[in-house]
């Protein structure tokens, strides 16, 4: 849904960032000053070609006028350049380069970023590649490049290459990888809850270590706080090697492992998509086939930790989405721990997500829960689904209770199935102060036998809503 409000209000930001009246855009626009008036109060919408000529006097995208993008959350969300950065920096152009590297790097990364480029020994350009074909001379080809300096680039052109200069320069300057360095300043001690800091003595050797001397290493690209293996959870001990778990991921006969598009990650992604967090946490992620689908949508600088108590799943995803579905935008991180003592301080989060994460936990379902609220920032949002159903009266509803509980394992996919006034009051006393329920599939019918030729079959009528819990 587009939202005419915010768009004006994009608009009006823009032109007052440029010092015109309404008067003066209309001029430039050829329209009325009422007309500007109007997209600005979200009355009316600019025709698209008005609207295009509008985003070029701005230089912006539509898209980003439309969506809203860094550079509107940037004013009010994002950091100020650390003092250190701007005494080396008196020209306005460098300093718009850094800022745009400040989502993807730590303050100390920047001051050594920034003290290179100040003493000269680091240049940073935009290669342009120019390929002429000679038709007289049997068709050979001239190549060329252009080199631009970045500090001339647009902000729009700054804020697309921040991510790809940013990790380049991070492995030329032998940092961990940007996840890990991010991560760094979220990360607390499970022992001691205090604060943990990277040591990267040389590519193999990565850890987190406290004051107290506890440290954690990072193997395997996972961040280890104590792992355990599942007997009998398909999802920890099923993978025996990263082949199977690409054919798991492709197999297109299980309903678990559908590709494309879902309707529940078309839902999530609504949710993430409106709130744009900066720092997702996959509550037991398991394969993360719950976020699997919106990777590679998200367009704004992002980290993302993936937590379970599996290592071995973590390992595979770890390299599943690094190498699948990499995108420059988003780092991963991946935590081994306990989701119900997340070595993670308190509202460090903005978003938690969970894909039937909470009532997988090993009857620690509502430890879980409460955990999650822990570690998100006041104002951030849970986005998870969980099994809940609409009335328990329902005879389909009582068919699929009765059939679940002849399930080996259901004594951890669920304490209790709640109904959703039931859920919403447990969310209220945990402390969220608004509860959104989005139905997402129909009702599925219950089988007319007693049998499931799918265990996912639960697993889809108990999904069948997603919550959203603002904190
Ligand atoms: C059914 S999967 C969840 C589905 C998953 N979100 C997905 O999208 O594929 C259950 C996961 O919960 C993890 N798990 C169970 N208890 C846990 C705990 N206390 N802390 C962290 N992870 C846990 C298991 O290792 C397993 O990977
Ligand atoms: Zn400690």
């Amino acid at each position: 849904m587009i939202d005419r409000e915010q768009i004006g209000i994009r608009i009006a930001a823009l032109r007052k960032k440029a010092g015109w009246s309404q008067q003066t855009l209309a001029e430039k626009l050829g329209v009325s000053p009422q007309a500007v008036s109007k997209w600005e109060s979200g009355k009316n919408l600019p025709d698209i070609d008005v609207f295009r000529e509008l985003a070029w006097l701005f230089h912006m995208t539509m898209d980003s006028i439309v969506e809203g993008d860094l550079l509107f959350t940037q004013k009010s969300g994002q950091k100020a350049l650390p003092p250190n950065v701007e005494a080396l920096f008196p020209d306005e152009e460098r300093r718009r380069l850094l800022q745009s590297f400040l989502p993807y790097c730590s303050d100390a990364e920047l001051y050594s970023i920034a003290r290179e480029i100040s003493e000269g020994s680091l240049k940073l350009c935009v290669q342009a590649g120019i390929t002429r074909i000679d038709a007289h001379s049997g068709g050979k080809a001239e190549e060329r490049r252009a080199s631009i300096p970045a500090s001339i680039l647009g902000e729009n052109t700054l804020r697309e290459t921040a991510p790809y200069f940013v990790k380049v320069l991070g492995e030329m300057m032998g940092n961990a990888e940007p996840g890990l360095r991010r991560i760094s300043e979220l990360l607390c001690c499970p022992q001691c809850r205090e604060p943990l800091t990277l040591e990267n003595r040389d590519e193999n050797t990565i850890s987190f270590h406290c004051k107290n001397d506890h440290s954690y290493n990072v193997t395997d690209g996972v961040v280890y706080f104590g792992s355990r293996e599942i007997p009998g959870e398909q999802w920890s001990l099923f993978m025996k090697n990263y082949q199977d778990y690409l054919y798991e991921q492709h197999h297109p006969g299980n309903p678990r492992y559908q590709t494309g598009t879902i309707p529940c990650s078309e839902v999530r992604w609504q949710a993430i998509k409106q709130l744009r967090p900066r720092v997702i946490l996959d509550m037991a992620c398991g394969t993360c086939s719950g976020l699997k689908y919106d990777l590679q949508r998200i367009n704004w600088p992002c980290l993302v930790i993936m937590a379970d108590l599996s290592h071995r799943i973590l390992k595979y995803n770890k390299r599943y989405f690094s190498e699948e579905m990499a995108n420059p935008y988003v780092d991963i991180v991946c935590l081994a721990c306990d989701c119900t003592r997340l070595p993670l301080r308190d509202g460090c989060i903005d978003m938690v997500v969970s894909n039937g994460g909470f009532e997988s936990m090993q009857s620690k379902m509502m430890a879980g829960f409460r955990e999650a609220y822990r570690v998100l920032k006041p104002g951030g949002h849970a986005v998870y689904n969980i099994s809940i159903v609409e009335d328990h009266a329902s005879e389909n509803t009582a068919k699929w209770e009765r059939l679940y509980r002849t399930l080996e394992d259901s004594y951890h996919l669920s304490e209790k199935l709640f109904d959703i006034r039931e859920w919403e009051s447990i969310c209220a006393e945990t402390g969220y102060v608004s509860t959104q329920t989005k139905k997402i599939y129909g009702e599925l019918p219950a089988p007319e036998d007693d049998v499931f030729p799918f265990t996912n079959e639960v697993m889809q009528w108990m999904g069948e809503y997603l919550c959203i819990s603002g904190k």
